[in-house]
């Protein structure tokens, strides 16, 4: 029935107990929306527990689809660049996802990447609600639009408000930056190097955040 659908999401799954392993878990099980249908598996996060940084990306890709973890991708591979410019080591945080499995549409033998609608950001919210609470970090970067639409809102516009500290109940601190992928998909080199150095320096200020609370 439609008011069941217009409910669907993933708090029905979450556990009694709320320890990462717990949520792990009960993630794998879940179907708030309808995106597990066909996806291979649930990407949930990864990283560790006492992290003071998690960093939110939008969706799994095909590749994290694939193997299961987050960011392992060429999307990853940039992240890990900038984490090690800005001094992070990838060991010490924790990097989530806004919406927990791979949509897609098939073009070809390829699956496109699809973007998340705002039902599903929002039915997949629940999962990233527990990981917060669970972790409770000093600092939260949403990496790209979808990120920030979930843990900051419609009306944010990274364009306007990126790089910047923000205040916020979930984290001392939260700051929006680039999706890597935008990066790498940007329309020419110049901008793509202007959007590079404009996320790595996004994270150093994230990475200063920490610092000045030690
Ligand atoms: N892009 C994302 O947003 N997340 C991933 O895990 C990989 C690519
Ligand atoms: Fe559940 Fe999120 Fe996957 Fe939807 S995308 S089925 S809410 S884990």
């Amino acid at each position: 029935m439609a008011t069941r659908q217009l409910s669907r999401s993933a708090a029905d799954f979450l556990p009694a107990r709320k320890t990462l392993t717990a949520l792990t878990r009960a993630a794998h099980d879940c179907q708030g929306c309808d995106l597990y249908q066909r996806a291979t598996q649930t990407v949930f996060g990864a990283g560790s527990a006492k992290a003071r940084m998690i960093l939110v990306g939008e969706q799994p890709g095909d590749q994290e689809d694939l193997q299961g973890k987050p960011f392992v991708g060429p999307a990853g591979r940039l992240l890990d660049e900038a984490l090690r410019a800005a001094g992070i080591d990838r060991a010490d945080v924790y990097l989530t996802n806004a919406v927990k499995h791979f949509k897609w549409t098939p073009r070809g033998k390829r699956r496109l990447h699809a973007k998340p609608g705002s039902r599903e950001i929002a039915a997949c919210r629940p999962w990233l609600s527990a990981e917060i609470e669970v972790i409770g970090p000093d600092v939260i970067v949403c990496l790209g639009a979808t990120a920030a639409q979930s843990l900051l809102g419609p009306s944010f516009r990274i364009t306007r408000q990126r790089g910047e500290l923000l205040e916020s109940p979930l984290a001392h601190w939260m700051l929006a930056t680039y999706h890597p992928s935008a990066v790498l998909r940007a329309p020419d080199e110049d901008r793509r190097h202007r959007m590079r150095d404009e996320l790595f320096a996004d994270l150093s200020v994230a990475a200063k955040s920490l610092s000045n609370r030690l």
